[in-house]
């Protein structure tokens, strides 16, 4: 993970919206009762709860890489560790993993999914969530912005090949294991002015946002605004539809 921070509070803006893939990523996983359940990337802890309330018999780990999020989590009675991903082991017990929206972040996850189900024990389940829309304007306008003269070389943006589709999914679990493996564009619904750009402030912005000081980061803000305007275009009500594609793979070892 870069020295990039993670802002909890923005993150948890649009907290309706980036939970919700969370709620129909869970509603995919049959595990009646649980050991142990792991909260991979578990981002600011609120969603870590809703794993508890699930499966109330559970050892609950939650980890993250990031210190913010991580204090943000303990702050709610997580009892989350700051740990990456890719040096996560799963222990014994573990029967069920649900990672949210963060192994976007990893480009080798493709590398490490197979040696993490092969280490979960049978019956083991393991579900997971990433934007599909890495391609999408919000962010192909960033890294055109950043290609720009003024711009090249202040840092670089993942683009689409970051992740797989479903199928890249699908064919990448299921020697090991049955696949549930979907893609879903949610149309949502923002308010307020330039809600794309605040949107993509608290996730796609912040490499940016770490790379630059807060003088060029500010010009760089007010650059990208207009032409996200003009991609997102308010409409007459002042909200804007701002679609948003994830992937989802659930399987079962
Ligand atoms: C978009 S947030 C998702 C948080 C939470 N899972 C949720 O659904 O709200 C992405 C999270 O992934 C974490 N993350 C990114 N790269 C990571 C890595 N290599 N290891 C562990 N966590 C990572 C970030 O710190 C951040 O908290």
């Amino acid at each position: 993970m870069s020295a990039t921070t993670w802002d909890p509070a923005l993150y948890l803006d649009f907290d309706d919206h980036r939970s919700r893939p969370f709620h129909d990523l869970l509603a995919r996983v049959g595990a009646a009762r649980s050991r142990r359940v792991v909260d991979m990337g578990c981002g600011p802890g609120h969603l870590t709860a809703v794993l508890a309330a699930r499966w109330p018999g559970a050892a609950v780990t939650a980890f993250d890489s990031s210190a913010e999020m991580v204090a943000a989590a303990r702050e709610r009675g997580v009892e989350a560790e700051q740990v990456d991903v890719r040096d996560w082991t799963p222990a014994p017990d573990t029967d069920v993993v649900i990672t949210n929206a963060v192994l976007q972040w990893v480009p080798e996850h493709p590398v490490l999914l197979p040696r993490w189900l092969a280490a979960l024990p049978a019956g083991a389940w393991f579900a997971m969530q990433v934007p599909g829309n890495l391609d999408a304007p919000s962010h192909a306008l960033v890294r055109e912005l950043l290609d720009e003269p003024h711009w090249r070389g202040s840092t670089d943006l993942r683009d689409g090949t970051a992740v797989l589709d479903p199928a890249g999914y699908a064919d990448l679990l299921a020697p090991a294991c049955a696949v549930d493996a979907w893609e879903t564009t949610y149309l949502q619904r923002l308010t307020g002015d330039d809600p794309v750009l605040n949107w993509i402030s608290a996730t796609a912005l912040r490499p940016v946002r770490a790379a630059l000081p807060e003088a060029d980061y500010r010009a760089f803000r007010a650059e990208l605004a207009p032409r996200l305007r003009a991609a997102y275009p308010a409409r007459a009500d002042g909200s804007t539809w701002f679609p948003f594609r994830r992937v989802f793979a659930v399987a079962r070892v």
